[in-house]
């Protein structure tokens, strides 16, 4: 397996870097089915590209903080990001979190030292990973924020965000579920995503926003798995035990939470899909493979391909235009009238 460390220099032009990036986050994802997360490597920053490349002219240098690389959805999201920089003779320094915020404010310290232009940062919690905004002020470097939200102010603290609506997505699940099994008093177990993450904290209020509407469904049980499979799976078979599997619906707020619930369904002889009705997030393929087996009900999509939008916003900027404060990714709902057309858009 090709390794790498905690920080990658990618130069312009630089294609097999981008491959061999991409190969090793794919790869990861085909070695570990349960759990992917990179291999956490040494703390200096290996270059990518060859030494021709090291004199290149006056190309834009931009870091980018990404959260980890824990689940399909943030390795499509990382490899979009890596692709597209490369595409437009972009050079990217990218570092990955690894799942931990005081790595996170790190990283993004160790990005500004790098003279980089702009900074797109993901942060990984709302208040703990506001620091970085800070430390990107006092650098003179502009933040770009993707994905989710860090306490902060738009046109202040940072230029824009381009983001999907977490509140909505947990809105979609809730209006799904009661679509489709409300017609019965519905006992509901939430397994929530990182906590302190505002795609948590967003989307558990999306839901309860629809489900408090209905008093005779309940949200029985929540408990986290910080958007994990193996996590998600372990958490699963302790509510089984401590509720007797005495509940009807499962909503989780990723789709690795919810293939880690179905796991644990199954593994306790409770039939997915007909038993209990499974809901996630994110339209990954593993999720629209079991909603085609007929073992998860639905998942929101979240598309993570947010190379193509982040660089145009990036570039627009540069070349002195003014950008919104927020720009919205579109989402939508699969589930089994359009499973089998989505497979082969998913991630
Ligand atoms: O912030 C977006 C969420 O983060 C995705 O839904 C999840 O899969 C990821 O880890």
């Amino acid at each position: 397996m090709v390794r790498f460390g905690d920080y990658v220099r990618v130069r312009r032009g630089s294609t097999l870097a981008i491959g061999i990036l991409a190969l090793a986050l794919l790869g990861l994802a085909a070695c570990t089915p349960d759990e992917t997360r990179l291999p956490a490597g040494e703390s200096k920053a290996p270059s990518v590209g060859s030494p021709e490349e090291e004199t290149s002219g006056t190309a834009l240098r931009v870091g980018f903080s990404q959260v980890e690389n824990a689940n399909p959805w943030r390795i499509a999201q990382t490899i979009s990001l890596l692709e597209e920089a490369d595409a437009r003779g972009i050079e990217l320094v990218y570092a990955d979190a690894e799942g931990r915020t005081d790595k996170q404010l790190e990283d993004v310290k160790y990005l500004l030292a790098q003279d980089i232009d702009y900074l797109i940062f993901d942060p990984r919690e709302y208040i703990e990973s506001a620091p970085a905004l800070e430390f990107a002020k006092e650098a003179g470097v502009p933040v770009i924020l993707i994905d989710r939200a860090v306490l902060g102010e738009a046109g202040v603290d940072y230029l824009t965000r381009i983001a999907t609506d977490f509140t909505m997505e947990g809105r979609r699940a809730a209006e799904w579920l009661i679509e489709h099994h409300g017609d019965a008093p519905l006992q509901i177990v939430e397994i929530t995503g990182t906590p302190g993450s505002s795609a948590a904290i967003d989307r558990q209020q999306g839901f309860r926003s629809v489900i408090d509407q209905y008093p005779e469904h309940t949200v029985s049980v929540s408990a986290t798995a910080d958007f994990l499979r193996a996590e998600s799976q372990r958490v699963m078979e302790h509510i089984i035990q401590s509720t007797s599997g005495q509940f009807d619906a499962v909503f989780a707020h990723n789709d690795e939470m919810a293939i880690g619930v179905t796991q644990a369904l199954k593994n306790a002889g409770i039939q997915p899909g007909h038993d209990v009705i499974v809901v996630g997030i994110d339209g990954a393929r593993d999720a629209v493979k079991a909603i085609i087996a007929g073992e998860m009900g639905a998942t929101v999509i979240v598309n993570p391909y947010y190379g193509p939008v982040t660089f145009d916003v990036i570039e627009r900027i540069d070349a002195g235009e003014e950008v919104p404060e927020f720009i919205l990714i579109e989402d939508g709902v699969i589930d089994a009238t359009n499973a089998q057309e989505m497979i082969n858009q998913a991630f």
